[in-house]
C-alpha cells in the first residue's frame, strides 16, 4: 500500500468523450494551476492553459499520449463492466497525468470536463457539438476531429481569488474593485481575429445591464493559432482589453520559457 509517494514530472490533462461503449481520447491540454507568474502561489482551479497543433504538448512523445489511453481504457472497461454500466457517458474522464523518469503516472480522475481545459478544445472540434452530445446518447460516438491549431486560454479572476490581494496589495486598485467589468473591447478584437478569438464569460453577473465580476474566475480568453506563440499573443491581447473589476491573470500562460522549461525538466528526466 503507498501511503505518500512524491513524484516529480510534468504535468498534463486528458479528456475524453464516451457513450457507454467506445472513449474517444482528445487532444492533449496543460493547465496552470498555481496562482502567480513562474508556478508561485496556491493552487486554483486554473488559470490557463494550451494546448500544441497536435494531439500531444511539446514535452510529451506520441508513446506518452498511447501509454495515456492504454491506462484509462483499461479504467473504462472496469468501470463498464461487461456493458452493465452504459451510463458511463459524457466526459467521464478529465484526467491528471504526470510525466515522470519513471513513466506516465495517473494522479486524479473527475467525470467533467476540465476548465479551463475544455475551453483549449471545443472552439477548434470540428464536428457540431449537439450532434456529438446525440451520438454519446445514442451509443454510436467513435470519433470527433479538431483543428490542428494550438490554442492558449487565459484568464482573469478578481483580487480576492487565488490569494492575489494578500500577495500582491499594492497591484490592486481598490477604487475599481467594485467596477463594472467591460468586456466591449475584447468583443471588439473579433473584428481583427474573426474566429481565433473567443471571450467566456465565466464567474459574473449582469446587474442593472452592467456586468460585474462575482468571486471565482471572471472571464477567459482563447486565443487560436498555426503555432502556440500566436495563440498565446492573441489570448493576451483579448484578456488585457478587459477592463474593470481590478481583475488580475497570469502573464506566462504558454510563454516560450514556460514550455521551454517543460521540454528541458522532460529531457534531463528521461536522461536524453
Ligand atoms: N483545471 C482544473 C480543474 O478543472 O479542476
Amino acid at each position: 500500500v503507498i501511503v505518500e509517494e512524491k513524484i516529480e514530472g510534468e504535468e498534463s490533462s486528458f479528456q475524453a468523450f464516451c457513450d457507454g461503449k467506445h472513449l474517444v481520447p482528445l487532444p492533449e491540454t496543460r493547465d496552470y494551476k498555481r496562482a502567480f507568474d513562474g508556478d508561485r502561489g496556491p493552487n486554483t482551479g486554473g488559470m490557463g492553459s494550451y494546448k500544441d497543433v497536435g494531439d500531444w504538448l511539446p514535452f510529451m512523445t506520441r508513446a506518452d499520449k498511447e501509454r495515456e489511453i492504454e491506462i484509462i481504457d483499461k479504467v473504462f472497461r472496469r468501470l463498464r463492466g461487461r456493458g452493465s454500466n452504459p451510463g458511463l457517458r459524457g466526459v467521464p474522464f478529465y484526467d491528471a497525468f504526470i510525466h515522470t523518469s519513471d513513466g506516465t503516472k495517473i494522479l486524479e480522475n473527475n467525470s467533467r470536463p476540465g476548465d479551463p481545459e475544455i475551453q483549449n478544445l471545443l472552439p477548434i472540434m470540428k464536428d457540431d457539438l449537439i450532434d456529438v452530445c446525440f451520438k454519446i446518447l445514442d451509443g454510436n460516438l467513435t470519433r470527433v476531429d479538431f483543428e490542428k491549431k494550438a490554442t492558449v486560454v487565459t484568464y482573469k479572476a478578481p483580487p480576492n481569488y487565488g490569494g492575489f490581494k494578500d500577495a500582491f496589495p499594492q497591484l490592486v486598485n481598490w477604487e475599481e474593485i467594485d467596477s463594472p467589468v467591460d468586456l466591449s473591447r475584447a468583443h471588439d478584437l473579433a473584428e481583427k481575429y474573426g474566429d481565433r478569438i473567443r471571450v467566456y464569460p465565466a464567474s459574473i453577473e449582469l446587474r442593472d445591464g452592467q456586468t460585474y465580476a462575482l468571486t471565482s474566475r471572471a472571464v477567459c480568453v482563447v486565443g487560436i493559432g498555426d503555432d502556440i506563440e500566436t495563440a498565446r499573443r492573441i489570448s493576451l491581447e483579448g484578456i488585457r482589453a478587459i477592463h474593470g473589476g481590478s481583475l488580475w491573470y497570469r502573464g506566462d500562460i504558454a510563454s516560450r520559457e514556460h514550455v521551454a522549461k517543460s521540454v528541458e525538466h522532460m529531457k534531463a528526466l528521461r536522461g536524453s
